[in-house]
């Protein structure tokens, strides 16, 4: 079973019903398509792509658009990407994690991808936001770590997206993505 399977199949559960709530959707034309088919999400806004990039599985995302304290949500090939601007407690608390105590050990800094001057921005944080256990989608701000939590089967992350808690096996995953200008980031 593909991973697209997999969150399909629990997106259409009522196990997700509460993510639905929690966040500012952003669809991108490619996602759309994808969105329109297989189930139906509330749309704020759209962003678009380029055909090139459409066409290679590629979305530009402004990271410009998310205020602090703010999750976007964007759908690339199928799966949410979380984009969010985390606050200063969030990155002190994912900081102050002893790596050696997670079950997948990954430090803060390791989640990020720097930016032309090689530089990190800390506070925001592109993820895939699909459980690693079955593939359901966590609510953010929630559970026992401050960052998200799955409702299907009750795993905690932290406000790095690293699992602590729950079946989940492993963090939530950091996708491919590059900056582009300094605000604006390809991912895949
Ligand atoms: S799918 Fe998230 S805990 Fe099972």
């Amino acid at each position: 079973m593909s991973d697209t399977d997999k969150f399909d199949e629990h997106h259409n559960g009522e196990g997700d019903e509460p993510t639905r709530r929690d966040f500012i959707y952003i669809a991108t034309a490619a996602a759309a398509a994808v969105g329109g088919g297989a189930f139906a999400w509330p749309l704020v806004s759209q962003m678009s792509a380029a055909g090139d990039t459409r066409a290679a599985g590629s979305i530009e995302i402004d990271l410009s658009k998310v205020s602090e304290g703010q999750q976007l949500k964007v759908l690339w090939r199928g799966k949410p990407v979380f984009v969010r601007y985390r606050t200063q407690k969030e990155i002190d608390e994912a900081d102050a994690v002893d790596i050696e105590t997670l079950r997948d050990p990954e430090t803060d800094d390791a989640r990020f991808v720097a930016n032309p001057e090689g530089k990190i921005n800390k506070h925001l944080l592109v993820m895939v936001g699909v459980c690693t256990h079955f593939g359901c989608i966590p609510v953010g701000e929630a559970g026992d770590f401050d960052g998200w939590y799955c409702p299907c089967h009750g795993s905690h992350y932290d406000t790095s997206g690293r699992i602590r808690k729950g079946p989940a096996p492993t963090n939530m995953v950091i996708p491919k993505y590059a900056y582009i200008s300094d605000t604006v980031i390809k991912v895949g």
